[in-house]
């Protein structure tokens, strides 16, 4: 009998719950929420679950804290830890977050040694460092989520600027996910056409500073946290690439091994996610404002790495 996927959710706050919502409807398999707070990750789930009826989807959603309930993942998503309040830059969460990343990950090892593990938690670069070096895993298995959330603004923005349907927007950002960003307008696509056919330079750069602040803008108008729709319908297109091995071309944070001459470092890159998780590393070849964007944002990533390294979570 065919067997279901498993998909495991860590942390039941906004990103999460709403992660736990997309894969269920998308019935990529079960679903496992899990939170230290058992309370809100059972009630959510089975709230969830108790609307599978009307919308008719085939996904069981269970709640636990006891990581025993997510044995055998086949995909574990991320997203314990704080998020932003307004005037925090996504590093200002660095040590607390790496703590609960750390002690995540101890859980995901244990029970489900072969996952494929995406992380969400912030700062993303620097988390997904934790999770690499407390899993053990090999970099095809550890993998960020900020490039597709990043690429949806950016081309949302485009959408609203040109009129045209999202569907025929395509576009990627690389580099770390924060204020460095490096949105890519020249490999910009609109139904197979440049972006510069449809949109200005000034308005092009217009859009590419809205998407750098993007995280920014959502955390302003919340007041109380940070953006969930967005992540967690990007995290899930990540876990969906996956579970159902479609090779798909997506911007990730990757471990790199020497690729845009980078090492040992998680930077969003071009990534062809499938069954086995990260299959490559798309390498571009970039112009010289691209080269100095991306180096710029691997230094900012470099230095988070430094403070991540002089603490003790
Ligand atoms: N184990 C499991 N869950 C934990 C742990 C832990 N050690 N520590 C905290 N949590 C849970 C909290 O109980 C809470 O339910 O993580 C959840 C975080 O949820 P929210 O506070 O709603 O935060 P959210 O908006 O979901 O963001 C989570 O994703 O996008 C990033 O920057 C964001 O780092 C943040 C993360």
């Amino acid at each position: 009998m065919h067997k279901r996927k498993k998909l495991s959710v860590i942390g039941a706050g906004f990103v999460g719950s709403t992660c736990a919502h997309w894969a269920a409807e998308k019935e990529l398999g079960d679903v496992v929420l899990l939170d230290i707070n058992e309370g809100s990750a059972k009630g959510k789930a089975l709230d969830l679950f108790e609307a599978s009826p009307i919308e008719g989807f085939d996904s069981k959603v269970t709640g636990t804290s006891d990581y025993k309930d997510t044995a055998g993942s086949d995909v574990v998503i991320v997203t314990a830890g704080l998020p932003r309040k307004p005037g925090m830059s996504r590093d200002d969460l660095l040590a607390k977050n790496a703590t609960i990343v750390k002690k995540v990950c101890e859980g995901i090892k244990e029970y489900s040694p072969n996952a494929i593990v995406i992380i969400v938690s912030n700062p993303l670069d620097a988390m997904a460092l934790v999770a690499k070096e407390t899993l053990g895993f090999p970099r095809e298995r550890v993998i960020g989520m900020a490039g597709v959330l990043d690429s949806a603004r950016f081309r949302s923005f485009i959408a609203e600027e040109t009129g045209v349907s999202v569907k025929d927007i395509q576009a990627f950002v690389l580099g770390g996910h924060g204020d460095t960003m490096v949105p890519m307008p020249r490999h910009c696509s609109i139904g197979g056409a440049p972006l510069e056919k449809f949109l200005s330079k000034e308005k092009i750069d217009a859009l590419v500073d809205r998407t750098r602040k993007g995280g920014a803008e959502i955390v302003g108008l919340l007041q109380t946290g940070s953006a969930y729709y967005a992540p967690s319908a990007s995290a899930v297109q990540m876990a969906e690439a996956i579970l159902k091995d479609q090779h798909r071309i997506l911007p990730c944070a990757a471990y790199l091994e020497g690729e845009y001459g980078v090492k040992d470092i998680f930077v969003g890159v071009l990534c062809r996610l499938g069954g086995k998780g990260l299959e490559a590393v798309v390498e571009l070849d970039l112009n010289e404002e691209e080269q100095a964007g991306l180096d710029n944002s691997v230094n900012h990533v470099k230095e988070l790495v430094t403070a991540l390294q002089n603490l003790n979570y």
